[in-house]
């Protein structure tokens, strides 16, 4: 019994290993460029949406109401402090529109790696505060709520 239940261990820790080996993208700091260690984040983020995402670069959560609206909560737990309630602008820049300090942000890809490895002074590494399932919703938010040029949301390509 307790073999057996080793070899199932060791299963699914093979199936997790294989299913991160194929992950696709490789998110990188907004800044200096280094893959960013996802081992430093949050437990309770590497959710199906998650390795979805990891697959795909491309927020699954974007279509999804009820993601939507938990990470509008999300945001204002954790976010609208410095980028406003609506995410106009206040200390940090407005998140909302299609001028980004980052461009990367108008890609699903490009917004998480700003969140979970941060930018520059206050915009510290978001890992520490959300995990990577609650930042895809909060990722999701911004995304439904965006007032720019659609040809310039890349996400929706
Ligand atoms: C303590 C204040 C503070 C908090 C909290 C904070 N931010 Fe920021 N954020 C900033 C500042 C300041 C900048 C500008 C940093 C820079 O230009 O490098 C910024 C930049 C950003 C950018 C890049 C915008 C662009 O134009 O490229 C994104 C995206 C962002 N924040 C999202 C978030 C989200 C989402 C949260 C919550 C999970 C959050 N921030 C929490 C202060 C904050």
């Amino acid at each position: 019994m307790k073999v057996k239940n080793i070899l199932i261990a060791g299963t699914v820790a093979t199936t997790i290993w294989a299913a991160h080996a194929q992950a696709e993208i490789t998110p990188r700091h907004a800044l200096t460029g280094e893959v960013l260690d996802l081992s430093y984040a949050k437990k309770g983020g590497n959710t199906e949406a998650f390795r979805k995402f990891l697959e795909t670069g491309k927020n699954p959560y974007n279509s999804d109401d009820a993601a939507i609206e938990e990470g509008h909560s999300l945001f204002l737990t954790g976010c609208s402090g410095c980028h406003g309630h609506e995410a106009e602008g206040k200390l940090g820049p407005g998140l909302a529109d299609d001028y980004w300090t980052y461009p990367r942000g108008l890609t699903d890809q490009g917004l998480f790696e700003i969140l979970f490895g941060g930018a520059n002074g206050m915009m510290g590494p978001q890992y520490v505060n959300f995990n990577t399932d609650e930042m895809l919703r909060i990722m999701a938010w911004l995304r439904s709520i965006y007032q720019g040029d659609p040809k310039k949301a890349k996400w929706l390509k």
